[in-house]
């Protein structure tokens, strides 16, 4: 088979996850031929690493990574919306080259103009690690979207903010540290779950940026994030745990997407789950989705949204899909062909 030569921007913890991935399963063949990583870029060549990086072609600007005619696949891991993660992928669709990001910000909010610059130039573009890490969210909704009609879905789709207010929880009645909010958070950081700036993730973006390509997916329509309304968990103190708890209820940062006649409306804000509630049993840094349709009735997905491992393989995923030649449009019909996304007004519904 044929080797295919990968270029990997960003090497951070889903970054160094894959190169681990990948140096751990030489035997990583998926359509018979080798995935080799053969160039990279990162902020800093010299930082120390807990991989070797000395044998692999190395760029300062990860657009010229993504132009490079020495790799097959460019591998977008450097994250945000704008900025070089953004360049690096359009030169890299712009030389025809497939591309496979993490990037849920980029996805989000560049995905319209993105599918067309892929579809015009006949390339994939893949993002599965983009939303719920290890577990393959996209591809359930891709499926589910394409026999039925799904009504909704909500999910926990913040593994920082789900290990914060389950650790909350569990200090109920205990004398935690002065700052519990700060120290949780700080372990969460440790853990690799939260975003370089985590006010991504209390502020309840990183859940919206993901609520909004699954809503993408589900409407086939394309992301529209400016439309998302966003609550975070700042706001939520102990004793708003404890009142939940003592009526029957968790509190749970809650990403949703519904479509109605009216249009499509999608949020995040922290919401009372009944305890009994599948949504109420994910604990930690776990994520977990619902989705209701029409004829499938209800699926529920759970499992790591977050952390090197999981999210390597979902890249890793991509990376296997795209040499097996399984490829579909960047979202759920041609870019040109997407249904109109109309937002409904959250005091209406
Ligand atoms: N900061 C994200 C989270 C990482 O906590 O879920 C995965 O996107």
């Amino acid at each position: 088979g044929k080797n295919w030569r990968i270029g990997v921007a960003g090497l951070g913890t889903v970054g160094g996850g894959l190169l681990n991935f990948l140096s751990d399963r030489p035997g990583f063949a998926p359509a018979g031929g080798q995935a080799v990583v053969t160039g990279v870029s990162a902020r800093s060549r010299s930082r120390p690493r807990p991989f070797d990086i000395s044998n692999l072609a190395w760029f300062d600007d990860p657009v010229e990574l993504a132009k490079s005619p020495d790799n097959d696949i460019f591998v977008e891991l450097i994250g945000g919306s704008d900025g070089p993660a953004k360049a690096a992928v359009e030169a890299a669709l712009h030389a025809g080259k497939p591309v496979v990001t993490a990037n849920k910000a980029l996805i989000a909010e560049h995905g319209a103009e993105l599918a067309l610059l892929a579809e015009t130039k006949g390339v994939p573009l893949l993002y599965e690690a983009a939303v719920m890490g290890g577990t393959p969210a996209v591809k359930v909704v891709r499926e589910a979207m394409v026999g039925d009609d799904i009504r909704s879905i909500s999910g926990i789709l913040n593994g920082t903010c789900n290990y914060i207010l389950t650790e909350m929880e569990g200090m109920l009645g205990q004398q935690g540290p002065a700052d519990a909010f700060r120290a949780v958070l700080a372990e969460a950081q440790r853990l690799g779950y939260a975003e370089a700036d985590p006010t991504m993730d209390v502020g309840g973006f990183d859940a919206a940026h993901k609520i909004s390509i699954l809503a993408a997916l589900a409407f086939g329509c394309a992301p529209n994030y400016a439309a998302a309304e966003i609550e975070g968990i700042e706001q939520v103190a102990l004793l708003d745990i404890q009142l939940a708890k003592d009526l029957g209820y968790r509190i749970k940062l809650i990403a949703s997407a519904s479509r109605s006649d009216e249009g499509v409306l999608v949020r995040v804000h922290p919401t009372l789950v009944a305890l009994n509630h599948p949504l109420a049993q994910a604990g930690g840094a776990l994520n977990a989705l619902f989705i209701e349709g029409t004829r499938i009735g209800t699926i529920y997905l759970q499992g790591p949204g977050a952390g090197a491992g999981p999210t390597a393989a979902a890249v890793a995923a991509d990376i296997a899909d795209l040499m097996t030649g399984a490829v579909r449009p960047v979202f759920q019909k041609p870019a040109g062909q997407l249904n109109p996304f109309t937002p409904v007004d959250p005091a209406k519904s």
